[in-house]
């Protein structure tokens, strides 16, 4: 009997798990149990870490000591700088990834995978995150890197070391909501990808690299970007339909849209599409927000009923763009509000360790006899 293959191990059940509970036919998705409608709009990023990684909402002080130990992290060492400077050419992501890896080689606990110092150098990363993104962006325009400023908060500091100018409020909060929307999301494949690196019993900055390798594809986190970059492509909502029928009369896929657990509409889509409107609106760019809506009310709508909805990249896009962030940026922003995330998963998997080493049945040739060099034709 062959074995029965799964592929893309679609609705493979691996392991328990606490941290969050998704229903892709109700598009319901909890962080440790609470509602990701209540996070996003009554919770802050610091919190919904705190809540991540501790499995509790924490108390006024908690959060401020918390807050304080973020705060108190995000500096890298200059040796990390010197190398995102080495590699500042390349895609952001990469950047990322590499100044990720180099920062294993600092971190005094690197080997230490103990559930409380991989909790602590998750909250490390998740502090540094930022600065690397931030520096690289500053090194490869030929400018200094801006210091972390300890007056502001987890978002409003990144703004403020990406663009050197304080940010306003407005714009702190909308990319607090983000980082709480891309926070956590179950075993995904950048997740899973990173559990298996800890699975092997390898380090947390070793399975964090793994993950921001992994999100990169477009079929995973590069999605928002493209969207953007279709939606500047189209130009005006009136060339929406079309442009969007040729791409799929081509056998191509809209962007944003689809997800491998989400037949509902994604949970976390609705606050970036509000978001965007009104942020679309007060800019003077509403046609933006307009392309994306005719897409999703129009040329989507049949999609809807195979289970084909709008995911949480669909608006981002036009969201990172009209607060002035290159596009190329976007996949890090989603990766920065990973990383507890990428941590929490890692904390699981180490907790009740198994190899995760699946299998594939081989279907090529058998017992083939081997032809010496100088006898090959
Ligand atoms: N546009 C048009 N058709 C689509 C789309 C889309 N965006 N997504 C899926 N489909 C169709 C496929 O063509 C396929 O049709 P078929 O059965 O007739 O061949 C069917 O839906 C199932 O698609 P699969 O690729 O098998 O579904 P899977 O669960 O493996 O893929 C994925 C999920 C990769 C996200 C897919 O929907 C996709 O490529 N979407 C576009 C990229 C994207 O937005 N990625 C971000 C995902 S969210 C995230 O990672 C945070």
């Amino acid at each position: 009997m062959p074995p029965e293959i799964i592929k893309g191990l679609k609705d493979v059940y691996f392991d328990t798990t606490e941290s969050s509970f998704i229903d892709g036919i109700e598009g319901k998705l909890l962080y440790r149990g609470y509602n990701i409608h209540d996070l996003a709009e009554k919770s802050t990023f610091e919190e919904v870490v705190y809540l991540l990684l501790y499995g509790d909402l924490p108390n006024k002080k908690q959060l401020a000591d918390f807050d304080s130990l973020l705060r108190a992290n995000r500096i890298i060492p200059d040796d990390v700088i010197q190398v995102i400077d080495l590699v500042k050419t390349g895609h952001p992501m990469d950047v990322l990834r590499t100044a990720i890896s180099a920062l294993g080689s600092f971190d005094p606990e690197v080997t230490d995978n103990s559930v409380e110092a991989t909790i602590r150098k998750g909250i490390r990363l998740t502090a540094m995150g930022p600065t690397i993104v931030a520096a690289h962006h500053r090194l490869r325009q030929g400018l200094e890197p801006v210091a972390p400023n300890p007056d502001l908060n987890h978002a409003g500091n990144f703004l403020y070391m990406l663009f050197d100018e304080l940010p306003n409020q407005e714009t702190t909060d909308l990319l607090d909501v983000d980082f709480i929307l891309h926070a956590e999301h179950g075993p995904n494949a950048s997740a899973f990808a990173a559990r298996v690196t800890a699975s092997t019993v390898s380090d947390l900055h070793s399975a964090v690299t793994t993950g921001v390798g992994t999100l990169k594809g477009p079929a995973h986190g590069g999605a928002a970007e493209e969207v953007m970059k279709m939606a500047l492509d189209i130009g005006n909502p009136e060339n929406a339909a079309e442009y969007a029928s040729n791409l799929l009369d081509n056998g191509d896929r809209i962007m944003g849209f689809g997800h491998r657990v989400y037949r509902a509409e994604d949970p976390r889509a609705r606050h970036l599409r509000d978001r965007s409107k009104v942020l679309g609106e007060k800019s003077g760019h509403p046609e933006w927000f307009q392309i994306l809506q005719h897409l999703e009310e129009n040329t989507m709508q049949p999609y809807r009923s195979k289970g084909i909805c709008v995911n949480v990249d669909f608006f981002a896009g036009s969201i990172y763009y009209l607060l002035g962030i290159p596009d190329d940026l976007f996949i890090s922003i989603f990766a920065l509000g990973r990383i507890p995330g990428w941590t929490l998963q890692c904390v699981e998997q180490y907790k009740d360790n198994i190899l995760l080493r699946p299998l594939t049945e081989y279907i090529g040739e058998m017992d083939l006899e081997y032809t010496p060099i100088e006898s090959r034709s």
